[in-house]
C-alpha cells in the first residue's frame, strides 16, 4: 500500500473514496437536450477510468424552469434525465469511482431570454453584471416551489444512482439569499443571518426528507465574498459552523470570493499568471474551525501542490478539475510513478471561457477532452511502422510528432529556429503567460521518450525532406504576421509580434490597430505601455479583443487600465503616411462617413498570420495525394486514402496555421485528428 497522502482512501460517511483527488462540479456544456447523453457519459467515464476518487458531474444542474441553462446545463427538473443519469453512474461505478451531481437554482445568474423565457428571480432586484438580467424579487410561492424543485431533483438523482448531491450555493440563488448584498427581502427570509440562511436550510431539510440518510449531501458555498457589505470571513465562518451543526450535510466545499463579475470569477478560479492555490489556506482555516470534511478546488494544477493540500491537513479532498480536463489519467500516472507524463494544465482557461460564450469546454492542448467518442486520450500503436517527417516544431508539429511517436512510427522533425515552440514561445515572453511554455516542454519530453529525432536550426527544403524517404510528410510551418491590410503605408507599420519578440523597440505614442482581436494585440499593448509609452488600441469590431474572452481579459484589463491604455472601438485604420518623424493614421469606419487623421510615432498592426506554405506547395507535385485531405475520412476517424498521383512517393499533409490562421487548440486538434490514423 502506498504511503502517498494523495492515494489514501477517505471515508465520507458510508462512502469509501479510493483516494483524495476529486473532480469538482463543472459544466462542460456537453448536454444534448439538457441530458447527459453519450458524449457527456464518455467524458465523465474517462476521468473515472483515470483513477479519480469521485467526479462531481454537472456544474449547476438546474432544478427549476426559471433557472434556464445559461451555459447548456443539465436539466435536473426533467423526469427523462433519470435513465441517462443511471447509465452514467453505472459506468462510473464500474470504474471504481464515486459520482455525485451538483444541483442549483441560478437565481439572477442567468438570463430571461433562455429556456422557457420565464422571469429571473432573486431576493432583490439587483442585477448580476455578468449575466445582465434584472431579476424579479422572489415571492413566497416562488420560494415554496423552488424548495420542492430541489427535493424533486435530488430524488431523481438518487433514482439515477448518484452517490449524492451537492448544492451550488456560491453566486447562485442559495447564496443570493445568504448575502446581505443580494437579499433585500422582509419577513422570514430576509434580514438577520438566521433569516438569510433559512432558504438554504429549508432546501437541505426538504432534500434530506426525500433522500434519507444513506445519500451524501454537501454544499459548495462562499465563506468570504471578499466584497464590502457582503458575507465576510467572520460571517462565513459562522455559516460554515451552522452548516455543520445542522446535521443535514456530510461535507463543506469551500469557495472564497464572488462570481458576479468577470474579475470576481477569475479571482475565485484563477487563470495562468495568477498564484497557485490562493484559497487553500483559507479552506484550511474553515476545516480547522469546523473539524468537518472539507473539499476545495482553485488552481491546484500540479500533483505536488495537491499532495501538500492533503498532507498538511488543510482539506480532506482536493479538487483538480481543470487539471483533469488536461489529463484525465492523473491518478493512474501517480500510481504508476509516472508523474512526469502528466499533461500539465497551463491555466489558459480556454475551457471555461468558451462555455461563457455558448461553446463547449475544450482544453487548449488536449483535443481529446470532450471528444472522447472520437478522439483517444491514449494513442494506439499502428499496424505498420512508417517514416513520418514533420516540418515545424510549434504546437501543431510537436503534437503530430508526439502522436506519430506513440503510433510507433519513425519520426523526424525539422525546425528552422533554435528552439521549439513557434508562436507559443512568443506568447510565453509575457510573464503572465509563461505557463504556456509547458505545452511545448511536455511534448518535447514525451517526444524524447518516444525517440523522435529533432533537427533544430534547420531550414528544410523540398530536397531535404525527400532525401529522408518519408512515407508521410506533415507541414506544420505555421504563419508569419499579416500586416498588409492598408490601402497605403504597409511598409510603415510593424507587427504585434515584432513588439512582443523585442525585435522592434516600442515608440512613445503608439497606435495598435487590432482587428484579429486575439492575445497578440493586448500583449503588445502591455509591452509598450510597460515601457512607459502612450498606447491606443483601435478596432473596427464592436468590442476589443473578442477572441480573448471573459476571464482571460481580466489580467489584461487589470494591467492595461492602470497603464492608462485607451480603447477605441468601431474605427478602422485605412492608411498610414509619413510626415517628418511622425506617422499620420487615416482612420475611417465601416459605418461610413468618417475620415479622421491622427498622429503617432509608431503604428502596430495585429491581423493574424499568413500561412508559411512555400514548402508545402513545392512538395505537393511529388506527393501521392497532392496534399488532399478527405474530410469524410478525417471526420470519421479513418486513414487517409486520397490517391491522385501514381508517381507520388509520400503522403503530404499540412496542419495548424500553415493552413490558415487559427489558434493553439485548432493546431493541436488538426494534428491529433490526422495523425492518430496514420
Ligand atoms: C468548464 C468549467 C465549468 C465549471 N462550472 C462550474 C459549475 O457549474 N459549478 C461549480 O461549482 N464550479 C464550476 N466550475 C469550477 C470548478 O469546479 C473548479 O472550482 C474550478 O475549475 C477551480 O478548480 P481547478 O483549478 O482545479 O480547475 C467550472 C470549471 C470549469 C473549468
Ligand atoms: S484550457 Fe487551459 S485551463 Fe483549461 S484545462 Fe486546458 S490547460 Fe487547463
Amino acid at each position: 500500500m502506498s504511503n502517498d497522502p494523495l492515494l489514501q482512501p477517505y471515508q465520507l460517511k458510508h462512502l469509501t473514496l479510493r483516494n483524495r483527488i476529486i473532480v469538482t462540479a463543472h459544466e462542460p456544456a456537453y448536454p444534448q437536450d439538457g441530458l447527459p447523453k453519450e458524449r457527456y457519459r464518455a467524458y465523465t467515464v474517462e476521468r473515472a477510468k483515470g483513477g479519480v476518487a469521485m467526479t462531481m458531474t454537472a456544474g449547476s444542474a438546474a432544478v427549476s424552469k426559471d433557472s434556464p441553462p445559461v451555459f447548456n446545463n443539465l436539466l435536473a427538473y426533467k423526469d427523462e434525465i433519470v435513465p441517462w443519469i443511471r447509465e452514467m453512474t453505472d459506468a462510473v461505478h464500474e470504474e471504481g469511482a464515486a459520482i455525485m451531481i451538483q444541483l442549483t437554482h441560478l437565481g439572477r445568474r442567468t438570463r430571461w431570454d433562455k429556456g422557457e423565457w420565464l422571469p429571473v428571480v432573486a431576493p432583490s432586484h439587483h442585477r448580476e453584471a455578468s449575466h445582465r438580467a434584472f431579476p424579479k424579487k422572489i415571492e413566497d410561492w416562488d420560494i415554496e416551489r423552488i424548495i420542492k424543485d430541489f427535493a424533486d431533483a435530488a430524488e431523481r438523482m438518487k433514482a439515477g444512482g448518484m452517490d449524492g448531491v451537492e448544492l451550488e450555493a456560491y453566486g447562485h440563488l442559495i447564496d443570493q439569499f445568504a448575502s446581505p448584498l443580494t437579499n433585500e427581502l422582509d419577513g422570514p427570509y430576509g434580514g438577520s443571518l438566521d433569516n438569510r440562511m433559512r432558504f438554504c436550510f429549508d432546501v437541505l431539510k426538504a432534500i434530506r426528507a426525500r433522500v434519507g440518510d444513506d445519500f451524501i449531501l454537501g454544499v459548495r458555498y462562499t465563506a468570504d465574498e471578499c466584497l464590502p457589505g457582503g458575507t465576510g470571513k467572520e460571517e462565513g465562518l459562522e455559516i460554515s459552523k451552522r452548516l455543520k451543526q445542522s446535521g443535514l450535510i456530510d461535507y463543506l466545499n469551500v469557495i472564497r470570493g464572488h462570481i458576479d463579475t468577470d474579475a470576481g470569477l477569475t479571482d475565485v478560479i484563477p487563470i495562468q499568471g495568477m498564484a497557485n492555490s490562493p484559497h487553500l489556506d483559507f479552506a484550511g482555516e474553515i476545516r480547522a474551525a469546523t473539524n468537518f470534511p472539507t473539499f476545495h478546488a482553485a488552481k491546484i494544477p500540479d500533483v505536488a501542490t495537491a499532495r501538500h493540500a492533503i498532507a498538511s491537513g488543510k482539506v480532506d479532498m482536493v479538487g483538480m478539475t481543470r487539471a483533469h480536463m488536461t489529463d484525465p489519467h492523473i491518478v493512474r500516472k501517480i500510481i504508476e510513478k509516472r508523474e512526469e507524463d502528466i499533461r500539465p494544465c497551463v491555466g489558459a482557461n480556454y475551457c471555461l471561457d468558451r462555455i461563457y460564450q455558448g461553446g463547449a469546454a475544450y482544453c487548449i492542448h488536449n483535443a481529446a477532452t470532450g471528444r472522447e467518442l472520437t478522439m483517444p486520450h491514449s494513442i494506439a500503436k499502428a499496424d505498420r511502422r512508417k517514416k513520418v517527417v514533420i516540418i515545424g516544431a510549434g504546437p501543431a508539429g510537436l503534437e503530430a510528432a508526439r502522436v506519430a511517436g506513440e503510433r510507433g512510427h519513425e519520426v523526424v522533425v525539422f525546425e528552422a529556429a533554435n528552439d521549439p515552440g513557434g508562436q507559443i514561445r512568443l506568447t510565453a515572453q509575457s510573464e503572465r503567460r509563461r505557463e504556456m511554455i509547458s505545452i511545448i516542454d511536455w511534448r518535447m519530453s514525451q517526444c524524447e521518450k518516444l525517440g523522435v529525432t529533432f533537427h533544430f536550426n534547420s531550414w528544410a527544403e523540398a530536397d531535404t525532406v525527400q532525401a529522408e524517404n518519408p512515407d508521410v510528410v506533415i507541414i506544420a510551418t505555421g504563419g508569419l504576421p499579416h500586416t498588409e491590410v492598408l490601402s497605403k503605408g504597409n511598409e510603415l507599420v510593424v507587427s504585434a509580434w515584432d513588439i512582443i519578440s523585442g525585435d522592434v523597440k516600442p515608440g512613445t505614442n503608439v497606435l495598435i490597430f487590432d482587428d484579429a482581436g486575439d492575445h497578440a494585440g493586448l500583449q503588445a499593448a502591455e509591452f509598450i505601455a510597460k515601457a512607459g509609452s502612450k498606447v491606443e488600441i483601435m478596432t473596427p469590431d464592436r468590442s476589443f479583443a473578442p477572441e480573448v474572452m471573459a476571464m482571460n481579459l481580466v489580467p489584461y484589463m487589470r494591467s492595461l487600465q492602470k497603464l492608462d491604455v485607451t480603447f477605441t472601438v468601431t474605427y478602422r485604420l485605412e492608411a498610414v503616411e509619413k510626415s517628418g518623424n511622425e506617422l499620420v493614421a487615416h482612420v475611417g469606419s465601416d459605418y461610413g462617413g468618417i475620415a479622421k487623421q491622427r498622429t503617432f510615432d509608431q503604428i502596430v498592426i495585429n491581423h493574424g498570420t499568413i500561412p508559411l506554405d512555400d514548402l508545402y506547395f513545392e512538395l505537393k507535385p511529388a506527393s501521392s495525394n497532392l496534399g488532399e485531405v478527405l474530410h469524410d475520412q478525417l471526420i470519421a476517424g479513418r486513414p487517409q486514402t486520397a490517391w491522385r498521383n501514381a508517381d507520388g512517393k509520400f503522403q503530404l499533409f499540412r496542419i495548424g496555421d500553415a493552413v490558415a490562421a487559427r489558434n493553439t487548440h485548432a493546431a493541436i486538434y488538426d494534428a491529433l485528428r490526422l495523425v492518430k490514423d496514420i
